[in-house]
């Protein structure tokens, strides 16, 4: 997978030097389930001292096929309890939150700072040899304004190939216990990459980097796959170097799920390679219709 520069955010970064008495910053981290875990995973590796909490919406996991307004109360409900927890700044784990939610989070609390994940369109033209790309995402992300507005920016000399795909990242979910829906979805993925004779695929869902080196298996060689997730934490590194001060080891990650807790401690166990309890989060569901 390639490695990418941070994105450009709309709030200046924070250059005062971090008090070396204060403990670290902390960050709150959420996603419809475990697919923030590979933004998790960046945001450890950038940022080893950092207090990182993350909260998966395992109650109503996935989002990808919500209308935009039940995902953005969704995540107004998750943010506002990340924000009473002490988080100093918010990513939203998750593509089709931010393409969907994370401008209203912005207007609702104007003086924090959220951090989004978008689809890497840009780096993946730049990356293309052939000019022939794809994008695979949820169908909540592929019909955002947001991501037309990306498409419009990068990608119009390009061959893009979009690629909903609804019920994968449940499968990543699942696949804990059983993957054999999951390797199903990905030769049927693959087959249709490799048809396209895309040579760079956008991994646009934070689910997905968890099943690459299996995509991956069934591509062409030499095709390329882009995650953002480290190009998210070094933005989130600029934003809040105080994340980077405090005790050099912080205590390993709080994970919450808001249902059941099984596909995250596993997950955080793979991915991680972390045994952590999962505490339960219990909130009102969303009154919009799902
Ligand atoms: N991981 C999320 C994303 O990046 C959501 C997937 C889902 O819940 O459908 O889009």
């Amino acid at each position: 997978m390639v490695r990418l520069r941070a994105p450009m955010a709309p709030h200046p970064p924070d250059h005062s030097l971090p008090d070396r008495a204060a403990p670290a910053a902390q960050i709150g981290v959420f996603d419809s389930g475990i697919g923030g875990l590979s933004v998790l995973r960046a945001l450890r590796a950038q940022l080893p001292s950092a207090r990182l909490r993350y909260i998966a919406d395992s109650r109503h996991t996935p989002w990808g096929e919500r209308p935009a307004a039940w995902v953005a109360e969704r995540c107004t409900q998750l943010s506002a309890a990340l924000l009473a927890g002490g988080a100093d700044l918010v990513v939203v784990a998750c593509n089709t939150a931010t393409t969907q939610a994370i401008a209203s989070l912005r207007a609702r609390w104007p003086q924090r700072r959220f951090v989004g994940i978008e689809p890497g369109i840009k780096p993946a033209v730049a990356s293309s040899r052939n000019a022939r790309i794809a994008l695979l995402a949820t169908p909540g992300t592929l019909r955002s304004e947001r991501l037309q507005h990306l498409v419009q920016a990068h990608a119009s000399g390009v061959t893009l190939l979009r690629l909903p795909c609804p019920g994968l990242a449940e499968a990543i979910e699942l696949a804990w216990r059983d993957d054999r829906d999951l390797l199903a979805r990905l030769d049927d993925i693959a087959a249709q990459l490799r048809a396209a004779k895309v040579d760079t695929v956008v991994l646009g869902c934070t689910h997905y980097p968890l099943a690459a080196a299996a995509l991956q298996r069934r591509l062409a060689p030499g095709t390329v796959l882009v995650d953002v997730a480290q190009a998210v934490a070094q933005r989130v590194a600029s934003l809040l170097p105080a994340a980077a001060a405090g005790a050099a080891e912080a205590a390993p990650p709080r994970l919450l799920a808001t249902g059941p807790a099984q596909a995250l401690q596993q997950a955080s166990r793979h991915w991680l390679g972390l045994d952590l309890p999962v505490e339960t989060l219990a909130l009102p569901d969303p009154r919009s219709p799902a």
